[in-house]
């Protein structure tokens, strides 16, 4: 394999302590990751940092220290060529409405040069199965067949890494689910996909690797399974009649309260179950419900990020509801 500017071109992604500072706020911190030919996600709570990555990565924001390439190109001293290689949709992108699906896609055909813009545009509608609606006003679009069109305009010029900046918010199930279909047949097709997230179950489902972001500082890096081995416990939800006064029992360990559910993690969850109800019970609070899980992204998240901040317990059912800036 060909070696381009000390990199493999499997590294199609690589970053080098990028960084970007607003002012005092370092909004993201020596970020070094390098990404091949895989859906990677970056997976982060608003204001984590992942749209000033997306935005260095493709050239749209000059970073404050360090450096990436893209498909071997640096971006600082090769953006053309980085452009050229990429495409981007953006958190807040909107299509035209007053024109039609075709022309929407037709006009970025255009833009991008792309030699055979008629009959390009009709693929790539019909490979997001637009076609049949491609004649009609955007504006009679679905939120899922909107951002299908935006998918079907980034891949005009057929890139080699597509960018997205939370693809799926706003979106009902349904719509989520085809996107993230369109998403894995790209990258089956040999493309790269850049993905940012604040839906820990999409994130978990669909990404090949996942980086946890918080405050702009990656903290880990890993195959979703992988990441949930960081647990290497049970998860055992327990709602109580009563409050929580504390509970010591050996290989159990307190994570936190949520929508009035207490959090356990267990080195084994089927033996600490029974002790954890008695325990409870000594204490005065009466147990209407258990339950065993395996650990899932959210927890990874929890236990990675945590409550740094303060010591109120992780309000997780609010982090979920922030539905960014789209919908
Ligand atoms: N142009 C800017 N000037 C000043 N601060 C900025 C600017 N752009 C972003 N920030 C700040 O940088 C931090 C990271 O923002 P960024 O938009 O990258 O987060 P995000 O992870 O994409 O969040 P969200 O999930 O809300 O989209 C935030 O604290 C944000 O307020
Ligand atoms: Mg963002």
């Amino acid at each position: 394999m060909k070696k381009k500017n000390g990199y493999y071109p499997d590294n199609i992604i690589v970053t080098r302590n990028l960084t970007k500072k607003f002012g005092t706020l370092c909004a993201v911190n020596q970020m070094n990751l390098s990404v091949g030919n895989e859906i990677f996600g970056i997976l982060g709570p608003n204001g984590s940092g992942k749209t000033t990555t997306v935005l260095m990565l493709t050239t749209l924001l000059e970073p404050t220290e360090g450096t990436a390439y893209i498909c071997g190109y640096n971006i600082q001293e090769e953006p053309r060529k980085v452009r050229e290689s990429i495409s981007y949709v953006p958190q807040d992108m909107a299509v035209d409405v007053r024109l039609t699906g075709r022309e929407n896609v037709e006009m970025f055909a255009e833009l991008y040069g792309v030699k055979n813009p008629a009959e390009r545009s009709e693929e790539v509608l019909q490979v997001l199965e637009l076609s049949d609606r491609a004649d009609e006003f955007a504006k009679v679009y679905s939120g899922g067949m909107r951002r299908r069109l935006e998918l079907a305009q980034a891949l005009v010029h057929n890139p080699r890494v597509l960018f997205l900046d939370e693809p799926t918010v706003g979106l009902d199930v349904a719509a989520r689910k085809k996107i993230w279909e369109h998403i894995k047949k790209l990258r089956s097709a040999g493309m790269t996909i850049f993905v940012t997230t604040h839906y820990m179950d999409e994130a978990d489902k669909h990404c090949d690797r996942v980086a946890i972001i918080d405050h702009g500082t990656i903290r880990a890096i890993d195959t979703p399974e992988n990441l949930k081995r960081i647990i290497s416990k049970d998860v055992i939800s327990v709602s109580i009649k009563g409050s929580y006064m504390g509970i010591d029992l050996p290989g159990v360990r307190f994570a936190l309260e949520e929508d009035d559910e207490l959090i356990f993690y267990a080195d084994s969850g089927d033996l600490a179950l029974p002790l954890i109800k008695d325990a409870l019970t000594a204490g005065g609070a009466i147990v209407t419900a258990m339950s065993l899980r395996k650990p899932s992204l959210d927890d990874v998240f929890l236990h990675l990020v945590g409550t740094e901040e303060d010591n109120r317990p992780f309000n997780l059912s609010t982090f979920r509801n922030v539905t960014g800036r789209r919908g």
